[in-house]
């Protein structure tokens, strides 16, 4: 009986806008999905779509904000790799991430390039080691904080090149960039969809990808990936999935669920994220029970890496 008055008052869901925590800085990658997306999504559910910007220690400000908001399904969160991450990175976690929310499906797939500020002296790959190698100690590499993907990135990155850079922490990697294209740091390792605008426009230089095969954007097919550079099996992309406050009734996530494969499907939705270098997910993590089984995964995957690395933001 309870189930039934539950289903009925939900019947009417969703009756108000629904907010999607992003949880890094606005304009940035995860921000621009998450823009894209609700724009998809508006008209699959017949609601209002409010981005909420809730920037902060890798991602985790924002995820935690999502784990304690009420079970109603009108306080969604759009979060990425840092997901799976943030298990490993922070001792003092404050949310479980497979307890602590409910699974609503992934969403993309983002490649993520090696860039530099303009005035950097280093125009290929094999320019950017040797002025990494002349310069070590004095580098500054730019992420949005221990949990960002560009934080996982870098620390790839440096354990790969043998070479410990100086990291700058900033609230998401829109602000980030602002200062790469200043010239405040040195490099950064960041999603397609924040850089490709930026490489094809020639304001910052750009290296590598950091997927196996090349992109074939006509931006980005030109960069060759780090696996052909030298750094044999460097692969990274970054996924992005959607979440709930754990408990929230099953005839919202079911409305939102069946709104986000149909948003997934929606062709202005693929063309914005193919033309940033994107590739938005069709196979069965869509669904939310295979999407948390996806996390769980890449939380034994990456845990082991970050806890070699050594790194702990507490
Ligand atoms: C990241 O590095 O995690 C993201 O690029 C942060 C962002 O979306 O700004």
């Amino acid at each position: 009986a309870l189930s039934t008055l539950a289903g009925a008052a939900f019947a009417e869901y969703p009756e108000k806008p629904i907010t999607i925590v992003v949880p890094f800085a606005a304009g940035g990658p995860t921000d621009k999905v998450a823009r894209d997306l609700g724009e998809a999504l508006r008209t699959k559910i017949n609601q209002v779509i409010v981005i909420e910007n809730v920037g902060g220690a890798g991602g985790t400000l924002g995820a935690s904000k999502v784990s304690k908001a009420a079970p109603d399904g009108y306080t969604l969160l759009l979060h990425h790799i840092g997901m799976a991450t943030s298990p490993a990175l922070y001792r003092n976690l404050p949310f479980k991430t497979l307890e602590d929310f409910e699974y609503l499906g992934l969403i993309n797939e983002v490649p993520m390039t090696v860039v530099g500020r303009p005035t950097l002296p280093a125009n290929n790959f094999a320019e950017l080691m040797k002025w990494l190698e002349a310069n070590k100690g004095k580098v500054n590499l730019a992420n949005a904080g221990l949990g960002a993907a560009s934080h996982l990135c870098g620390l790839l990155f440096q354990q790969s090149v043998k070479i410990d850079m100086t990291t700058v922490p900033y609230k998401g990697t829109a602000p980030a960039m602002n200062d790469l294209l200043g010239g405040q740091v040195d490099i950064m390792c960041d999603q397609t969809t924040n850089t490709s605008g930026q490489i094809e426009s020639g304001k910052i230089k750009a290296f590598a990808v950091t997927t196996t095969k090349r992109l074939t954007t006509p931006t980005l097919a030109k960069l060759p990936t780090l696996d052909e550079s030298g750094m044999k099996g460097f692969n990274v992309s970054i996924w992005h999935g959607l979440y709930a406050p754990k408990g929230t009734p099953k005839a919202a996530l079911d409305k939102i669920n069946t709104a986000l494969k149909a948003a997934l499907k929606d062709p202005e939705f693929i063309k914005r994220e193919e033309a940033l270098g994107a590739v938005v997910v069709t196979d069965n993590r869509v669904n939310g029970a295979d999407h948390k089984k996806f996390v769980e995964a890449e939380i034994n995957k990456w845990g082991p890496v970050i806890k070699a690395a050594g790194q702990y933001a507490d």
